[in-house]
């Protein structure tokens, strides 16, 4: 009964704050003017322009090319690359493979800054996807972390062999990065953790470790209770414990206040469409143009925008140059609800849920390790050699805006230290915000760091970032 009790009390607490959630951004909407407008038919145009650029399978996109991969399992997925897979120059070349996650509402679009980058180019094969149920990919019943982390892994696999790194003769051929953020630095984290053969660098940006996370709410709580005893058994001197609990718990309150949206993604679906979609779309509008740090022009804020909505019907049709469209279950679905499926990966709690790994995962992640052990045997500190819960496994350097709005650092890198293992870096970046790959300033800065990645780590990653970053903070674990 109590049990009952408690989860009922849960489930109004988190409906409460969604809705709350829910109404407090459609008025911020609506008082920004935003919520009513009707897009003019210049703003129509170009967002059609815009999708037709970024999914149209049949053209390139300033050079790269669409492409959907089918793995064993029968899953689809889309990607946009530099280098044409499963070719003999590509499989040849000795240019590491770079694999690019995005994270929440976006798609591979939002490396397209990143992506045009000459430079990179030349140093290394760049692969961006889309994750399941979101842009060009396919949908998933269920977003938890076992179908989410298994259908990435197998990706992951099969780019590796598709692009050389792997083949059957020989593994690690040549190195394999992988850039993420936000929902996909989230997933890319459990990947370093659970799967650290799957890339020799993790660079990973604006997202959360989850069990990290977990450890500093913990903390914080069982402080803040302490001072709250001490100040319960001193009632005449409780004021100095008091505005210690206080300023102990400020962190967490910014946090809970910051992630009333996924309060939000909780709740019933209409509620959810009406939150993701309500105002014409307002919600993800904002996103994009905060992203942008507060102007857009309007073929910028259609990018964004067919960015984070995928391929329209009329995209549907194209075919990518080997004839691939994409997956025919899609067409109808995205129409109306495919921000459900972006919801469902805070729906299904993918960051947290155990990943069950099937004897084929377990299979090929053994059969690429091998070479690779020295590299992941040292971990971060703790008792044992282990290191905690969710601690990464792989080199990996954090790169991390701290003007972040929907993440508090506090929360999210206290502690990170431990969670780290040799070779690794955290970068912080004072005047940057969430989205490090769009913002140009530490757009310019990631793209120093993936060439440093791909020519083989050589000097010192601080020195490179202070260059194109000043001021930008490294810290490294050796
Ligand atoms: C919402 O936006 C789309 C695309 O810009 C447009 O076609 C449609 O008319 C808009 N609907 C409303 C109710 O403003
Ligand atoms: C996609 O591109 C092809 C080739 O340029 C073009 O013929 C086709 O009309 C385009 N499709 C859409 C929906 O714009
Ligand atoms: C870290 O790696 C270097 C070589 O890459 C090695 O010499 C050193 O002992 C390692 N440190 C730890 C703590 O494992």
């Amino acid at each position: 009964m109590a049990k009952f009790l408690s989860r009922a009390l849960t489930a109004v607490l988190v409906f409460s704050y969604g809705l709350f959630t829910l109404v407090l951004y459609g008025l911020i909407a609506v008082k920004n003017g935003t919520y009513f407008k009707r897009p003019t038919e210049k703003e129509e145009l170009e967002l059609q322009l815009a999708r037709d650029r970024l999914w149209n399978l049949s053209e390139d996109f300033e050079g790269l090319s669409h492409h959907m991969l089918t793995l064993q399992s029968g899953f689809k997925f889309h990607f946009v690359a530099n280098d044409k897979p499963n070719t003999p120059e590509t499989i040849n070349s000795d240019r590491p493979l770079v694999i690019f996650i995005h994270g929440f509402p976006d798609s591979w679009a939002i490396w397209r800054h990143i992506l045009k980058s000459p430079s990179l180019r030349q140093a290394a094969s760049l692969v961006a996807i889309d994750l399941p149920g979101y842009g060009g990919s396919e949908s998933l019943d269920k977003y938890d972390a076992t179908n989410v982390l298994e259908k990435l892994t197998e990706l992951i696999i099969t780019l590796r062999t598709e692009y050389g790194v792997d083949s059957s003769e020989e593994s690690n051929k040549k190195r394999t990065i992988i850039v993420a953020h936000d929902w996909g630095c989230v997933l890319s984290m459990r990947l370093a953790a659970e799967a650290p053969a799957l890339a020799h660098r993790f660079i990973l940006s604006n997202g959360p470790i989850a069990k990290l996370v977990q450890a500093n709410i913990r903390r914080i709580l069982s402080t803040t209770k302490k001072m709250l005893g001490n100040a319960w058994r001193s009632p005449r001197h409780a004021r100095v414990p008091l505005m210690q609990a206080l300023r102990t718990l400020a962190p967490l309150g910014r946090q809970f206040f910051l992630s009333g949206y996924i309060f939000a993604m909780q709740m019933p679906v209409p509620f959810v469409l009406q939150f993701l979609t309500g105002g014409n779309y307002s919600l993800l509008k904002g996103v994009h143009l905060r992203a942008s740090g507060g102007i857009l022009t309007p073929y910028e804020a259609a990018e964004g925008m067919a960015s984070s909505m995928g391929p329209s019907v009329a995209e549907f049709k194209s075919k990518t140059a080997s004839g691939d469209t994409y997956p025919a279950t899609l067409e109808n679905e995205r129409a109306f609800a495919h921000v459900m499926h972006m919801a469902g990966y805070y729906r299904d709690h993918a960051s947290v849920a155990r990943w069950v790994k099937s004897i084929e995962t377990v299979a090929s992640l053994h059969s690429i390790s091998s070479g690779s052990e020295l590299r992941h045997s040292s971990s971060g500190a703790g008792l044992f050699d282990e290191g905690p819960t969710g601690a990464l496994k792989a080199s990996s350097t954090i790169f991390w805006g701290q003007q972040d709005i929907a993440l508090d650092q506090r929360i999210c890198l206290d502690g990170m230290n431990d969670f780290l293992v040799n070779d690794s870096q955290i970068v912080l970046l004072p005047r940057t915000g969430h989205w490090t790959p769009v913002e140009p300033e530490s757009r310019a800065a990631l793209i120093k760091v993936v060439e440093w990645a791909a020519q083989g780590e050589q000097g010192d990653v601080g020195t490179v970032i202070q260059k194109s970053y000043p001021g930008a903070k490294v810290t490294v674990r050796r």
